[in-house]
């Protein structure tokens, strides 16, 4: 049946699946899926021209107007992507400063210490942002390091870090800049021409919202050049990736066939959208709508709203002793919504997404389902309790 002229362009998933309220995988539009119907031979051209054009595109996203950078896709999830980035793009001998403020910039560190890489770390705990002050501040001190490695969006709380101010920090102390923009990218800008950076990684199911499958390393042409040789790895070579996809147009081991058809038609849509800008203005309409109506319930944020990404929002979780996180969480995906647990040490919290194929009018729903839940749980106030609120003290604004 064809859509009628009123239709939402975010119907509900056809197959009748829950929305998918997390940071990817998440929700995806109808024709990304029906993408995948189709196979195609790995090595034969109609397929090698559907990489070139998901390199060229995604180049085109970074605002790289000369030519200084390329963009290597890698097989696997993100975190292969960032493995595949620091082992590349790290000398044997260098040293890593690592900008941690929750998971991923720990996870950085860790892949770090798997590789042997030497790194001293500035960890902000489970939200505070690391500041280009005490990033300056660092590199004076420690002649020795050549590269730092941010979190544009740390997922695990949700705050969007100061790259800007951070990349003007490290640029002005002739070190480089490697930035996992894995939540971000495609939806808050990182473009060269205003962000100094060597490289960066996201993935395809993210911001794009195609589906999992491989990630991307958008990197300087001379640091690609330099890569050579220097991987720990075969399969996370980007040196090799590159030059090979360059030499024959092809990945060197079985590309995610499906996965790269369903990202070029996400990709579409992408730029049928408006591109970075409207697809980061969906998102904020979507944070706006549904943070205002959770404070409307009495829910309150981890993150004042400065720090508030438009990718995935942290809640406390109500003091009220009728609320029971994982209840919470199986009426949220009874009334067709999965939503996050969340990662922060000090207090109880969740996380709810912005990204992904919806907008305003789904969070209205996602809203009125948590307000169901709470009362079907006997909670009539959904306040934090006070160490919450000590906690959140910590953020200066
Ligand atoms: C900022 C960031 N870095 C790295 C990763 C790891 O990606 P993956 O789970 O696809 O390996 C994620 C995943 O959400 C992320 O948000």
């Amino acid at each position: 049946m064809k859509p009628g002229p009123n239709a939402s362009p975010f119907p509900p998933p056809a197959l009748g699946e829950p929305w998918l309220l997390t940071p990817g995988p998440l929700t995806t539009a109808h024709s990304v899926k029906q993408a995948m119907l189709k196979d195609w031979g790995s090595w034969d051209g109609d397929f090698r021209a559907m990489t070139a054009d998901l390199r060229r595109r995604l180049l085109a996203l970074t605002g790289d107007t000369k030519d200084a950078f390329d963009c290597v896709p890698m097989q696997g999830s993100g975190t292969f992507a960032v493995e595949a980035m620091l082992g590349s793009f790290v000398p044997k001998d260098g040293k890593v400063l690592v900008l941690a403020n929750g998971a991923y910039g720990k996870r950085a560190a860790q892949t770090l210490d798997y590789l042997g890489r030497a790194h001293v770390v500035i960890d902000k705990g489970d939200y505070l942002p690391p500041r280009g002050d005490e990033v300056g501040a660092a590199l004076d001190a420690d002649p020795a390091i050549t590269h730092v490695v941010a979190i544009h969006c740390e997922t695990s709380s949700g705050i969007l870090n100061p790259v800007a101010e951070i990349a003007e920090a490290v640029a002005a102390r002739g070190r480089k800049l490697l930035v996992d923009s894995m939540s971000a990218f495609g939806a808050v800008p990182l473009d060269v021409n205003e962000i100094r950076y060597e490289a960066m990684v996201s993935s395809a199911n993210k911001c794009i919202e195609g589906v999992p499958g491989f990630g991307f390393v958008i990197a300087r042409k001379s640091e690609l050049e330099a890569a050579r040789g220097r991987s720990h790895s075969l399969s996370l070579d980007v040196h090799a990736q590159w030059a090979h996809m360059n030499k024959t147009g092809q990945w060197r081991f079985t590309p995610p066939t499906h996965v790269v058809a369903a990202f070029l038609e996400a990709l579409r849509l992408h730029e049928a959208e408006g591109g970075v800008a409207a697809r980061g203005a969906r998102y904020a309409r979507n944070r706006d709508v549904m943070v205002a109506g959770m404070r409307e319930l009495g829910f309150e944020t981890l993150l004042k709203d400065r720090w508030l990404s438009p990718i995935i929002v942290t809640f406390f979780c109500p003091a009220h002793e009728g609320f029971v996180f994982s209840d919470f969480y199986e009426r949220m995906k009874g009334k067709g919504f999965i939503i996050y647990p969340g990662k922060l040490t000090v207090v109880d919290s969740f996380r709810v997404g912005c990204i992904g194929h919806m907008d305003e009018h789904v969070m209205r729903r996602v809203v009125a389902a948590a307000g169901e839940a709470l009362k079907e749980m006997g909670v009539d106030s959904a306040a934090p309790p006070p160490e919450a609120i000590a906690e959140r003290a910590r953020l200066a604004a």
